[in-house]
Order: structure tokens, then sequence, then C-alpha cells
């Protein structure tokens, strides 16, 4: 394991192991979470004073380099850096104006069997093609509430490119979660390996099974939703950082009793709704043909994409 030695929580100014570890149980792991911590936060914590909790977050945005303006110029070149990872259908990376990006959060919702799960394995293998292909030459992170990762189905993909299966199946790092307090540690475990790894794309499949699983009943929807809003606001910084393209799926059932308007609704409802940057709807359409629409993006247009799942992958119908 190699780490940055510079930049743990220990080189900070007033931060000895005890704070560090707290810090680090509450989720702090990262010389750059501090820096956007606030002073409350930080008191209650590290239970230090508030002109050591002041002292430690400057001392923090002066090592992370961020919380200064910076200029368009700037954000330009900081754009380039942005990664695109094709779906493998060329009609719904056009859709998502390039593919998968990197520092954004993808949201997928569509009924059972619309193809999420079959996206979440294709990016795995798309993200370590190189970019003349489409791809990241980087290493993917799939979190699994579901049980749903196939290796085998990686490998049909992987052949169906011309890559050596398992080559693939190398830099795929999976791992189960059993209930939301796992998948939210698992989500910063991955931006710790992120850090140390070449990690492009973090799948999460499903977002949402474990909290519907664990949060039942009306009285209960609140604390889901803000459960929920914590582990999303988790993982856009996580995006944002380390410039991974997060992708999730959500599971929605087709409510054939609703005649107007969008029979389907989102698990997550607004807590979703607000904070992922791109949703993306799916649906069946004849045989293997499968119907994208972008919802609500605030820089794409509101438009439908057709592919298919077949052998070797999505596709192109
Ligand atoms: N080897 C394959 N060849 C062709 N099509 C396949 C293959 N494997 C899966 N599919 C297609 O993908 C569908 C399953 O899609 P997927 O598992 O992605 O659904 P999902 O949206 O994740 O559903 P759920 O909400 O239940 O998790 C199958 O019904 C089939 O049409
Ligand atoms: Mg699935």
């Amino acid at each position: 394991m190699v780490e940055n030695k510079e930049k743990t929580l220990e080189s900070l100014p007033g931060v000895g192991p005890t704070t560090a570890e707290r810090l680090r149980e509450a989720g702090y792991r990262t010389v750059e979470s501090i820096a956007v911590a606030t002073v409350e936060e930080l008191r209650e914590i590290a239970e230090i004073g508030e002109i050591q909790a002041k002292k430690i977050i400057e001392a923090a945005k002066e090592m992370a380099d961020i919380g200064v303006f910076i200029t368009g110029e700037e954000i330009l070149e900081l754009r380039k850096e942005l990664g695109w990872i094709t779906t493998g259908s060329k009609q719904l990376d056009t859709l998502l104006g390039g593919g998968i990006p990197t520092r954004a959060v993808t949201e997928v919702f569509g009924e059972f069997g619309s193809g999420k799960t079959q996206l979440a394995h294709q990016l795995c293998v798309n993200v370590q093609l190189p970019p003349d292909r489409g791809g990241l030459e980087a290493k993917a992170i799939f979190i699994d509430t579901e049980n749903t990762f196939r290796p085998e189905r990686i490998q049909d993909m992987a052949r169906g490119l011309d890559l050596d299966p398992r080559e693939v199946l190398k830099n795929i790092l999976i791992a189960r979660a059993y209930n939301t307090d796992q998948q939210i540690l698992l989500a910063e475990k991955a931006e710790e390996l992120a850090e140390r790894e070449e990690v492009k794309l973090l799948i999460i499949d499903s977002l949402t099974s474990l909290f519907r699983a664990e949060f039942v009943g009306r009285e209960t929807l609140a604390a889901r939703q803000q459960k929920l809003a914590r582990h999303l606001l988790i993982l856009h910084r996580i995006a944002e950082l380390r410039n991974l393209a997060i992708f999730v799926t959500n599971q929605v059932q087709a409510r054939p009793d609703m005649f107007f308007g969008d029979p389907t609704k989102p698990i997550g409802g607004h807590v979703l709704a607000h904070s992922v940057t791109t949703r993306v709807y799916l649906r069946k359409s004849k045989g293997n043909k499968r119907i994208a629409r972008v919802v609500d993006s605030p820089n794409l247009p509101e438009s439908e994409a057709l592919f298919s799942v077949v052998e070797a992958g999505v596709r192109d119908p």
C-alpha cells in the first residue's frame, strides 16, 4: 500500500492519532473531506475547541488546494480531465453527451429486466478500453447489493470486444453489501482505493434495494430519505474529488393502475431527483431492445435513444 504521506490526516497541525481516529470513524478519511467540513462538525466529532477546529480546517484547505475561486479558463482545463466511458451503444452515448461521464453520478432507473445490471457489467468492461475505443484504461469497483454480479457475463462481454476475459476480470473489484451501513462504508472504501489505484468507475447495483428492505413502512420514510441523501452526498464528493464516474441503479415498478403521465416512480423520490446529476429511465421494448430516456438533466436535452442487449453485450439495435 503506497500512501501519500504528506496528505494523511495526521499531517494536519493539531491532529494527533486519537483525533485522526475519531475523524476517520466519522467518515472523514481525507484532507479534502476535512477541508469541506464545518467547524461545528469537527468540534463535535473530534471533541476539540472552536479555535483548533478552525485551524485544522484552514490547514486542510491549504493542503487540499481547494476553497479558492478559479477562473473560467481553469475550469476549461479541468473539463479536459473529464472522461467518458462508452456504453457500447453509439445512440445511448450520444443521448448521454458522449457516454457515462466522470465527476458525476449517473442513475439508471427502470423496472426488472430493463437492462440496468447489464449496462453496469458492460461499463466495467468498457472502462478498461483505451481512449480511442471509448474507455479510460482504468479499473472498476462494483458494489453488489443484490448478488447480481456475474463473472461469466463479463467474460462474454470481454470476448465481444476482443479483450482477454481473465485480464478484464482482474481489473474489476467486487464487494457485497448486506445492509445500508455496509453499503455506505464500502463507498468510502472505494474512495480510498481510488486514491491508490487507477480506478475510474464505481458501480452500485442497486443503490436503493437495501434501503427499501431496511426501511419498511410509511413512518420510516423520512429516516430512509435522510440516510439516502447522506449516502448520495458522499458519492458526489467521491465523484468530484477522485474524478470518478459513479453509476448507480434503481429499480422501479411499473404501476399499471396509473394511466396518465409516467407510470413509474423512482424509489428514492425527491432525494435522488435532486442530488443525482444525470438520471436515465430505461424501459423494455420489442425483443432485446431497450429505450433510454434522460430525465431532468441540467445540461442534456430530454430525449430518447434505443439500444439492445445481446450475447456480446450492450450494442446499437
Ligand atoms: N447473455 C445474454 N444475452 C442476451 N441478453 C441477455 C443476456 N443476459 C441478460 N440479457 C438480457 O438482459 C435482461 C436482464 O437485464 P438486467 O439484469 O440488466 O435487468 P435489471 O434492469 O438489472 O433488472 P432488476 O431490476 O431485476 O435488477 C434479460 O432479460 C435479457 O433480456
Ligand atoms: Mg439488476
